[in-house]
C-alpha cells in the first residue's frame, strides 16, 4: 500500500499532467480554427483585441465590395443602439433607427446587449453606415427588413435576420431625418436598391416572405460573403427585371457562404451583370442552386455542391438558354452535375482591382472555410 505522502504526490503528478494535456488540446484546437479560417475572417478573429479595434473589419472585405476604408477613420461616430423599440416617423434616441437617420457621415453601430427588435416599417439604411452586432446577439424579425436604397458604403455584420414580412406602403424616416414615402415591399431580409460598395457578412437569414437577399436597379459593387441561409425558397436575386439593362453593370462576389438545409432556389439567380461565386457550401437545394436570364455570367469556382439525395441533381437552371455559366475547380458530391454554357476556353476573369483580389481556397476545403458562416459567436474575453 502506498503512503499517504506518495498518494499525494501520485495525486499531484495526475492533476499536472492533465492540465498540461488540456492545455496542448486547447492550443491545437485554436491552433487548427485559426488554420480553417478563410480570408476574411482570419485578417480579424485572430486579433483577441478586436473589441477595441473594431474598425479593422472593414479593411478584411474581398471581392467586388473591396476594403471598406470609407468606413473607417477618426471621423467615425460610434452609437450604442441601446432600445429595441422603432417607431419609424419619430424613432427615439438609443434605437437602430435613430442612428440611421440622426447622423449624418460615419456611423458605426454597435449593441449593448442581446435584443430582437420588430421593425414597424423597413429600416432605411444611411451612406458610410457599418452595422457591427459583434458580441451581441441580435434579431431582426418578423417585421420590415433592412433597405439599402440609394446608398454607398454599407457594412452589414453578424445580424440575424428572419420571418421578414411585406409591408404596406407608407412614410418612413430616412437619412438625413428626411420623409420618405415608400412603396410596398416584399418581405426581403436585405434589399439594395441603386446602391454600391456593399458587404454583407457574418448574417444568419432564413424564413422570409420573398427573398433573402434582393439586388437591384443599378446596384454594383457587392461582396456577400460568410453569411449562413437556410429555410427559405428564393435565396437571391440579383438582377431587377428581364427589362432593367442598367444591371448589365452588375458585379458581385458571393462566397465562402454556406446554403442549407432547405433552400430551393436562386442561390444565387443573375440577370445580366456578372457573379463571381467561390467556395460556398451547398447543402442540397430543390428546384435549383445556381440559375440566370439576360445574358448573366456566372462564374462558379471551388464550391461544393452537395446534391439533394433524392431530389434534383442538376445545379443550374438558364430561362432563356442565354447564360454564360462556367465551372472551375468546383466540386461535387452525391451525384451533383453543371452544365456549362461557355467553351472550355473562356476564363471569365473577375477581373478584380489589387484591394477586391484574394486567393480561391481548394474546394475540398469548403466544409471547413464556411463551418463558421452565419453569426458568430464572440465571447466576452475571448476571439470570435
Ligand atoms: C430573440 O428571439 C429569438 C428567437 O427568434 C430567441 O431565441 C431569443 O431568446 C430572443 N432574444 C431576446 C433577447 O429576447
Amino acid at each position: 500500500m502506498l503512503s499517504r505522502a506518495m498518494q499525494g504526490i501520485t495525486l499531484c503528478l495526475i492533476r499536472a499532467i492533465s492540465i498540461a494535456i488540456l492545455l496542448s488540446l486547447g492550443r491545437v484546437e485554436a491552433r487548427r480554427t485559426v488554420d480553417n479560417m478563410n480570408v476574411i475572417d482570419k485578417c480579424w478573429r485572430t486579433n483577441p483585441d478586436w473589441r477595441r479595434n473594431r474598425q479593422q473589419l472593414a479593411t478584411c472585405t474581398v471581392g467586388f465590395a473591396g476594403q471598406m476604408f470609407n468606413n473607417i477613420g477618426d471621423d467615425v461616430i460610434n452609437y450604442k443602439v441601446t432600445d429595441p423599440s422603432d417607431d419609424p416617423l419619430s424613432p427615439r434616441p438609443g434605437t437602430l433607427r435613430h442612428a440611421m437617420t440622426s447622423i449624418t457621415g460615419k456611423i458605426w453601430i454597435t449593441f449593448k446587449r442581446h435584443m430582437n427588435i420588430t421593425l414597424a416599417k423597413p429600416l432605411l439604411v444611411s451612406s458610410l453606415t457599418t452595422i457591427d452586432a459583434r458580441g451581441a446577439n441580435v434579431h431582426i424579425a418578423n417585421g420590415g427588413c433592412l433597405l439599402i436604397k440609394k446608398a454607398n458604403n454599407v457594412i452589414i455584420h453578424g445580424l440575424y435576420i428572419h420571418d421578414c414580412k411585406p409591408q404596406e406602403p407608407g412614410p418612413v424616416k430616412g437619412p438625413g431625418g428626411e420623409i420618405m414615402h415608400l412603396g410596398p415591399t416584399d418581405g426581403d431580409a436585405i434589399r439594395v436598391v441603386s446602391s454600391s460598395r456593399i458587404w454583407i457578412d457574418h448574417n444568419t437569414m432564413y424564413d422570409s416572405v420573398d427573398g433573402l437577399i434582393d439586388v437591384t436597379r443599378g446596384s454594383t459593387d457587392i461582396t456577400i460573403s460568410n453569411n449562413w441561409f437556410r429555410y427559405q425558397d428564393k435565396v437571391m436575386l440579383l438582377g431587377h427585371d428581364d427589362g432593367f439593362r442598367r444591371d448589365q453593370n452588375m458585379r458581385v462576389t458571393v462566397a465562402f457562404n454556406h446554403f442549407g438545409p432547405n433552400c430551393v432556389q436562386r442561390m444565387p439567380r443573375i440577370r445580366f451583370g456578372y457573379a463571381h461565386v467561390v467556395n460556398n457550401l451547398y447543402l442540397g437545394w430543390g428546384i435549383y442552386a445556381i440559375g440566370g436570364s439576360m445574358n448573366p455570367s456566372i462564374k462558379s469556382q471551388a464550391n461544393l455542391f452537395i446534391a439533394p439525395k433524392g431530389g434534383n441533381k442538376e445545379i443550374t437552371w438558364d430561362s432563356g438558354l442565354t447564360g454564360n455559366f462556367k465551372s472551375i475547380e468546383d466540386v461535387f458530391e452525391n451525384g451533383a452535375s453543371f452544365t456549362t454554357t461557355v467553351d472550355a476556353g473562356a476564363t471569365m476573369r473577375p477581373n478584380y482591382a489589387p484591394d477586391q483580389m484574394f486567393e480561391v481556397e481548394d474546394g475540398m476545403r469548403v466544409r471547413d472555410l464556411t463551418k463558421s458562416a452565419g453569426v458568430l459567436k464572440c465571447p466576452k474575453i475571448a476571439r470570435c
